[in-house]
């Protein structure tokens, strides 16, 4: 199959008619979103629902976000709209955050896993909701990479991955928020962050005026970190489900800012024979410019919205030059740096060298 590239900065009208054309006959079209590239069909076609799977090698067992362009598209997805998802989305949609509600019938179980709850979100893209709107159904998309591959940020990187597998990909340009949607489960008493993203935890706290659980929490307390000296990759196997790898080999640093940077540069020194890459925070540049191997500047602390970004690029960046090594150290916790850290987490495959 040859992928179709509809250029939606040059002929936006255009380009949204052939990809909608492509979506009604049953096909694959790749399309931006706010925060990465999403790979959409006919969400409640349970044929073109199936072939995402098969594109993106992805396991069933892993449900999919349904993508609305307006309220009344909600309502027959779901059985009852939680009073927070309400308050939620009219604040927050359009924009990164994924709701889950009870699912209704028309949801075919293929789409939510065989859950009894649907993922729904509202992008702030303007092409991908006149996507949805001339399309006339909501789209099911889950991230155009391959399964376990970093999500795509621009159409060069669906190109990467699913190029030959797909019928089309929709450019326009790079998306904003780099980071995927926060996934959010309203349907409890306590509200709780299934996937940290695009919109913080403090912004939904703020809304509800109440706490806000996290998955990661649980995780975090009950993974234990690994110290650097006692760390090898062959005796601690996946502690956490590997996403968002990279192909390298990811090395997360954390705790006491000194000592990290100090491990950091060890690191870097004690590995002559295998070539690392470390993404450094633009204040932390001048630490690593004497070390040989390759420095990427990751922006700067101060501005996570510019890290999140541009993070998926630069892991991908890594692995175009073949380095089998990757040297980083987490943000701050606040705001965009859980989604931020969760990620880096991720690709580290859940593994963190803490230093004190
Ligand atoms: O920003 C985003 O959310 C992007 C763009 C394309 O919209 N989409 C995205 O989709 O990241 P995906 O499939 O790569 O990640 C969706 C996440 C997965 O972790 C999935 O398990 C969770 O949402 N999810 C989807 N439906 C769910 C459900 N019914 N119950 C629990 N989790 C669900
Ligand atoms: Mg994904």
């Amino acid at each position: 199959m040859r992928t179709l590239i509809l250029d939606a900065v040059a002929d936006p009208e255009r380009a949204v008619e052939a990809a909608a054309r492509i979506l009604l006959a049953r096909g694959l079209v790749a399309f931006p979103t706010e925060t990465v590239y999403g790979l959409g069909a006919l969400g409640l076609d349970p044929g073109a629902v199936e072939r995402i799977f098969a594109a993106k090698q992805r396991p069933h067992s892993d449900p999919l976000i349904l993508h609305v362009a307006d309220w009344e598209q909600v309502l027959p997805l779901v059985g009852e709209v939680p009073p927070d998802a309400a308050l939620l989305a009219r604040r927050c949609w359009p924009g990164p955050l994924t709701l889950l509600f009870p699912k209704s019938e028309r949801v075919p179980d293929l789409v939510t896993a065989g859950s009894d709850a649907v993922a729904v979100r509202m992008p702030a893209q303007a092409v991908a909701l006149s996507l949805i709107r001339r399309v006339g159904v909501p789209l099911a998309a889950p991230s155009a990479n391959l399964f376990s591959r970093p999500s795509p940020t621009c159409a060069a990187h669906v190109l990467q991955d699913l190029d030959g597998r797909i019928e089309a990909v929709l450019d326009d340009g790079p998306t904003d928020v780099g980071v995927e949607s926060t996934v959010l489960d309203v349907r409890g008493p306590t509200p709780l962050i299934l996937r940290p993203g695009g919109v913080s935890r403090e912004a939904l706290e703020q809304i509800l005026g109440r706490p806000v659980g996290s998955a990661n929490d649980e995780c975090r307390m009950s993974s234990q970190t690994i110290r650097p000296s006692t760390f090898d990759i062959r005796t601690s196997p996946g502690l956490l489900t590997r996403h968002y790898s990279p192909r390298a080999e990811v090395r997360l640093y954390d705790g006491e800012e000194e000592a990290v940077l100090a491990a950091m540069r060890a690191d870097v020194q004690g590995r002559a024979d295998t070539p690392a890459a470390v993404l450094a925070f633009t204040e932390d540049l001048p630490r690593f410019r004497d070390l040989p191997g390759t420095l990427v500047d990751l922006g700067s602390r101060e501005r996570l919205e510019e890290v999140a970004q541009s993070l998926y690029a630069k892991l991908r960046h890594v692995d175009e030059l073949g380095i089998p090594c990757v040297i980083v150290r987490t943000v701050p916790e606040r705001g965009l740096g859980a989604a931020i850290n969760d990620r880096l987490r991720r690709a580290a495959s859940g593994r963190i060298l803490k230093c004190e």
